[in-house]
């Protein structure tokens, strides 16, 4: 049967592959970016009471009204212009349906669009959905800052877009005033869109605070903001995410996303203005508990002999394992994290996974700590081993 050259190259998803190994082998899924606790409960009980009153059918293409009256309202607020609710706001499936949404809203065949390597797995996919060209611009190992020169030599006269993760997975980064300077810099001399992706918005370390990027002026009307549900409330699997955009870019990407999907559940979309109504408070204790799982998984791979970045955002460490005591420190990435999977019993991502070229991601690791302290120390148990 002859099928479409789109998906040639792009094989399953290898978050997703190790996360069906890790139930197979019964190992603690250290994998995939996904909570092991509960969502907030006033959260679920607002999704509850949504179904049983009877919020079940298809809501407005573009999210049901109070949520998207209430995002206008924060982003108005962070993006500092005047965000409306009907004009500027797309709910979606999830913050994978807002990215290639806006992929296929801004890009035509044969665009480029600009990818930091290491990238989340779900960027290059949405850009040959679009038929577009994604082209990498590796953040280098351990730092994982953006340099100019390297940004400057991937422009070309076919660039329209460029992606922009911070707080940035895999590698932990919150990107500074000097890069986001540098960004500003080469999106607006050559005239690009920027899609950013602050799904980890909320989850940033030592005080730090997340700026959107799309607020910052020059940059104002030229980028589409995307952010999601999923993280920051423990409910990945609600699939819940938006963009938000200046007028033009906003007509652009409504359309696709209305014939991907037509919209996003409904009473999970009445739950997530519950969630955006927490108190202050609901994030400041997130925030402790996140410092306290950083801190007991640094100790824990640091023990190990692992080197690795600190993360300053986000929940991911992308660690080199080649210094390890043991002989299998001497395997590829692949290898490495099935080996870690299957025989030690703690699933990761092998860091090739989020590399155009597969070599750059060589000897690192990802693991994911959104888990239960008690989950984090398990892990640690079953890697004593590692230790020689
Ligand atoms: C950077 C980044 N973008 C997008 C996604 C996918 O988000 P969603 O589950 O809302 O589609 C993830 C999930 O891990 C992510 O880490």
């Amino acid at each position: 049967m002859q099928t479409a050259h789109r998906f040639d190259h792009i094989g399953e998803s290898v978050i997703r592959e190790m996360t069906r190994l890790a139930i197979k082998h019964g190992a603690i899924n250290l994998s995939q970016g996904f909570p092991d606790f509960d969502p907030p409960p006033e959260v679920v009980k607002a999704a509850v009471d949504a179904i049983q009153g009877g919020l079940n059918q298809y809501t407005i293409t573009w999210g049901y009204p109070p949520l998207r009256e209430k995002l206008a309202e924060i982003y108005a607020d962070r993006l500092g212009w005047q965000v409306e609710a009907d004009e500027h706001i797309v709910v979606t499936c999830g913050v994978t349906e807002a990215l290639a949404a806006a992929m296929l809203a801004v890009l035509n065949p044969g665009d480029e669009i600009i990818i930091f390597d290491p990238a989340h797995e779900t960027f290059r996919p949405g850009a040959k959905l679009a038929d577009a060209r994604p082209v990498s611009v590796v953040l280098q190992s351990p730092e994982f800052r953006i340099k100019r020169e390297a940004l400057e030599a991937a422009i070309t006269p076919r660039t329209r877009a460029m992606i922009l993760n911070t707080p940035h997975n895999p590698s932990g980064r919150v990107f500074d005033a000097d890069e986001i300077a540098t960004v500003i810099d080469v999106v607006t001399r050559h005239d690009l869109v920027l899609i950013t992706d602050e799904i980890y918005d909320r989850i940033l370390y030592d005080g730090r605070e997340h700026v959107s990027p799309g607020g910052l002026e020059p940059l104002r009307e030229r980028t589409i903001t995307i952010g999601g549900f999923g993280k920051t409330y423990a409910v990945t699997g609600w699939r819940l995410g938006y963009a938000i955009a200046p007028s033009a870019l906003a007509r652009a990407v409504k359309p696709a996303h209305d014939f991907l999907t037509i919209c996003a559940a409904t009473p999970l979309q009445a739950a997530a203005v519950a969630a955006l109504n927490l108190p202050e408070s609901f994030y400041e204790q997130q925030r402790a508990d996140y410092h306290q799982r950083r801190a007991l998984m640094t100790e824990i791979l640091r023990d190990l002999g692992f080197h690795f970045h600190i993360p300053e955002g986000a929940y991911y460490i992308l660690a080199d394992y080649r210094d390890l005591p043991i002989p299998e420190a001497a395997w590829p990435a692949d290898r490495f994290a099935r080996w870690m999977t299957t025989e030690v019993g703690v699933a990761v991502v092998p860091g090739p996974n989020f590399y155009a070229n597969p070599a750059d991601g060589e000897g690192l690791i990802r693991f994911a700590y959104p888990k239960k302290l008690e989950t984090l120390r398990a892990a640690a148990d079953r890697m004593a081993r590692l230790k020689g």
